[in-house]
């Protein structure tokens, strides 16, 4: 099973990943956690230009075909290996991110986005989407206080800075998506403690593996 983690900035996927890994480990289920951009050294080296502050002046088409190569790179090499040996593969990010942010907020509409998917990626797509959904200000305060707090590099945050209006945009992207595809997506609402919204999250997911193990 193949399930990603999508929302604005500051929505705690992160957090909530690595809460359900630990809860799927418990269970004994056989998992992989990675990321987009990411999750190869020659996709994690496509991200450190991509998010890095210095290259604010990064064209939308650009952005895009970055993202693309380094998913192409990620789905032949990590994702689909893992899948094959029957581990349930996490992804922080995945096309909906780029939907969202490249197509919907960076203005290349969903379509390009979708057709250099299909061209250079191909058909792989999630059987899960969990969409941790919260107001742009609260997801915003939050990645503003983790940085803080953690010394996160800053050099990481191109995204970050933009103005309230892209995030908007990114939100709406998703919630889009969500619209289009709601056998995919599941929509978690994600503005209370980090222990509810993961009751939120492993039980859709569990219901979701049960449905399956029912299917087969
Ligand atoms: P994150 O891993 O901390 O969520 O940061 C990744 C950043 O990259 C985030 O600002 C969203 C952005 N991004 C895109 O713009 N397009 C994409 O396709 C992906 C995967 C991420």
């Amino acid at each position: 099973m193949f399930i990603t983690f999508e929302g604005i900035e500051g929505c705690g996927k992160t957090t909530q990943i690595s809460l359900l890994a630990a809860e799927l480990s418990r269970q004994g289920l056989a998992c992989f956690t990675t990321r987009e951009p990411g999750g190869t050294a020659i996709g994690e080296a496509i991200r450190g230009i991509f998010l890095h502050c210095a290259n604010d002046d990064m064209l939308p088409v650009t952005e895009l075909l970055l993202v693309t190569a380094a998913r192409a790179q990620h789905v032949e090499r990590v994702i689909k290996p893992r899948l094959r040996s029957g581990t349930i593969v996490l992804c922080d990010r995945y096309i909906d991110a780029t939907v969202a942010y490249q197509g919907y907020a960076a203005g290349l509409g969903r379509d390009m986005v979708m057709s250099s998917h299909e061209l250079f990626v191909g058909t792989l797509m999630p059987d899960l989407t969990l969409l941790l959904d919260c107001p742009v200000a609260i997801g915003l305060a939050r990645s503003r206080e983790r940085n803080r707090a953690s010394g996160k590099d800053v050099d990481e945050g191109r995204f970050e800075e933009r103005d309230y209006a892209f995030h908007e945009q990114v939100r709406a992207g998703y919630l889009d998506q969500a619209r289009l595809e709601p056998a995919r997506f599941e929509i978690i609402p994600a503005e209370g403690t980090p222990g509810d919204i993961h009751r939120h999250v492993a039980g859709s997911v569990l219901r979701r593996l049960q449905g399956d193990a029912h299917a087969v």
